[in-house]
């Protein structure tokens, strides 16, 4: 089952019924674009949509939040991880980013990202941490902040099995959800067309 909400995930995750197995959130940490498209390295302040996640997941369940290398000290990080229980960060860098501002979104300069490789690390409570690997950037076929499909297929192997519940509440493109056999998938983003086109392409339907 594919479903699919467009709007704001602290709104909409504690309304849904389902008790996700494993959360895997790709927020919007880092530089946004501002309304006259000039870059500022503004961020996200809140962690909101951190505690919606929690009091959704199930007890024995796994939220993941991937975090910039270069943004881990940004203060929302910071207050994610004052805040208990914190279960993984993975944390992720670009092997092309010498420039924040042009390396962080890929709809300035997408053959950057395509040509590259993202570098996955691991961090449990942010006390141990544990490779995870390399994964080739894909084709940038859905959105532009789309992450290799491989990583969540590695998250999903990892920690979950048939018949659980994948909450992706930063959908983007909902990639994620070509990575989600067997799994229920749920995506939220104020956005979901990116996420019809990813449906048509596995021929798969939102509910
Ligand atoms: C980094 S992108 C996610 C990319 C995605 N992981 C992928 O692989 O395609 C972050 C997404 O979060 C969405 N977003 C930002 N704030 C949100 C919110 N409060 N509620 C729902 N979606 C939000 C943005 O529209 C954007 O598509």
């Amino acid at each position: 089952m594919y479903k699919g909400y467009e709007g704001d995930c602290v709104e909409i995750i504690p309304t849904i019924e389902e008790i996700p197995q494993l959360i895997i959130c790709d927020g919007p940490f880092g530089p946004r674009m501002s309304k006259d498209s000039s870059w500022y390295t503004g961020e996200v302040d809140g962690i909101d949509w951190f505690k919606a996640c929690h009091e959704k997941v199930d007890p024995k369940g796994v939220i993941v939040v991937f975090v910039p290398t270069q943004l881990m000290m940004n203060s929302q990080y910071t207050a994610m991880c004052n805040y208990r229980p914190l279960t993984n960060v993975l944390t992720w860098t670009h092997s092309g980013w010498n420039d924040i501002e042009r390396g962080w979104d890929s709809r300035s300069d997408t053959k950057k990202w395509t040509n590259n490789i993202c570098i996955f690390g691991q961090q449990h409570h942010a006390e141990q941490s544990e490779y995870i690997g390399h994964y080739p950037i894909e084709e940038l076929k859905y959105h532009p902040h789309q992450k290799p499909v491989g990583v969540y297929q590695y998250l999903i192997d990892r920690y979950s099995k048939d018949g659980d519940t994948i909450l992706d509440p930063f959908a983007g493109s909902g990639i994620c959800a070509k990575a989600c056999k067997n799994r229920d998938y749920i995506a939220i983003d104020f956005d979901l067309e990116p996420l019809s086109r990813v449906m048509k392409d596995i021929n798969a339907s939102l509910v």
